[in-house]
């Protein structure tokens, strides 16, 4: 056990780690319900069923157990690809998530013994890198994570065109047919068909559409319960059937924010002082990647530098300008 592992924990619990099976699903949403506690009678998985359902892509799920085969702490990751704007090739990552320890367990090192178990899980499939979404940031600091990327985020009654354009007749609801839009995205996580069975499933996110039910011309999401309430965390569809579809939610519900990357600034007209800008989610890069031909030229910068430099931080434009749209983000 690293130095950074043993420095938290307190007393020893007689424990193992091991896969988290399909027979532990009921266990596994008791503790992220416990540890979560989602708002309104709501549970974790119906805001992250991905870590129910499982997505097109390879999986693993890991638990701590007591002698007894109670479930004590938890974490999940899946391997993904993504599209980066201006880059021909997808980029391997892994994406982690669902990571609880139950109260009594906590301080024992759990959660992070089951991160970085995963990450090396990643390392040896080929991922580039592992990303997170957490606040706890000293913790996952200690196992080799940082903070990475840029997001925005801003009023959209604050933008610009919402005053000047024309309300859409909108729809409410999943529709099947949204999946082309998933399909088609330049940039964010590749998905396949058959992700259409857990993205559908998110239980608390508001799905508005315009256009033809067949071909829907536009969509957007929001309102995924625990972490993005009231936000816009995708969006899509053709460039000019966007922004009438912002602007229609808008005039009814001015207080939600969407949620944005750097290249989709210009589409949104904005200026940067209607912005709220902040890192994107926290990071762990695996050697495959530093010592990519790719970024040869960044290879005298230190960690930190480099993972500002290449990915990009609030300050700093990324070279590989990566995105994760609202409901990859574990
Ligand atoms: C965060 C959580 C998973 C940590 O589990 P754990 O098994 O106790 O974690 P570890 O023992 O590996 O590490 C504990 C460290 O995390 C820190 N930590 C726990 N909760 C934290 C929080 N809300 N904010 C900041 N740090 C936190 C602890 O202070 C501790 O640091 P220390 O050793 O310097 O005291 C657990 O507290 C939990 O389930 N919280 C609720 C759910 C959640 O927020 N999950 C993480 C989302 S990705």
């Amino acid at each position: 056990m690293s130095e950074s592992l043993t420095k938290s924990v307190s007393k020893p619990i007689n424990s193992q780690i091991r896969e988290i099976t399909d027979s532990d699903l009921i266990a596994l949403g008791e503790l992220l319900d416990q540890s979560f506690i989602p708002k309104g009678g709501s549970h974790y998985f119906d805001d992250f069923p991905v870590w129910k359902l499982r997505c097109s892509s390879e999986m693993k799920r890991l638990g701590v157990f007591d002698s007894s085969g109670v479930l004590l702490a938890s974490a999940s990751c899946r391997l993904a690809q993504v599209r980066v704007v201006g880059i021909p090739e997808r980029t391997p990552i892994a994406i982690i998530g669902a990571v609880a320890t139950s109260e009594a367990a906590r301080g024992h090192g759990f959660a992070s013994q089951l991160v970085e178990a995963l990450a090396k899980w990643a390392d040896s499939r080929g991922a580039w890198m592992a990303v997170l979404w957490a606040s706890q940031y000293e913790m996952y600091h200690r196992i080799g994570f940082d903070l990475f990327g840029e997001q925005s985020r801003v009023l959209v009654g604050d933008l610009p065109f919402v005053e000047n354009s024309l309300t859409v007749p909108i729809h409410h609801g999943w529709n099947p047919n949204l999946m082309r839009h998933f399909l088609i995205r330049t940039e964010g996580v590749v998905h396949s068909a058959s992700d259409s069975e857990w993205i559908s499933k998110h239980k608390n996110v508001q799905w508005i559409w315009s256009g033809d039910p067949e071909r829907p011309s536009a969509f957007l999401a929001y309102n995924r319960g625990i972490d993005l309430p009231e936000m816009i965390h995708e969006w899509g569809g053709q460039r000019d059937a966007i922004k009438p579809l912002i602007s229609t939610v808008a005039k009814a519900q001015p207080n939600l924010q969407i949620l944005l990357h750097p290249c989709h600034k210009w589409i949104l007209e904005l200026t940067p002082y209607q912005l709220h800008t902040e890192h994107l989610g926290m990071v762990k890069v695996f050697s495959r990647m530093k010592t990519n031909p790719l970024f040869a030229q960044f290879s005298r910068l230190s960690d930190s530098e480099w993972i500002s430099t290449v990915l990009g931080s609030p300050e700093n434009s990324a070279f590989l300008p990566i995105w994760f749209w609202g409901l990859d983000c574990a």
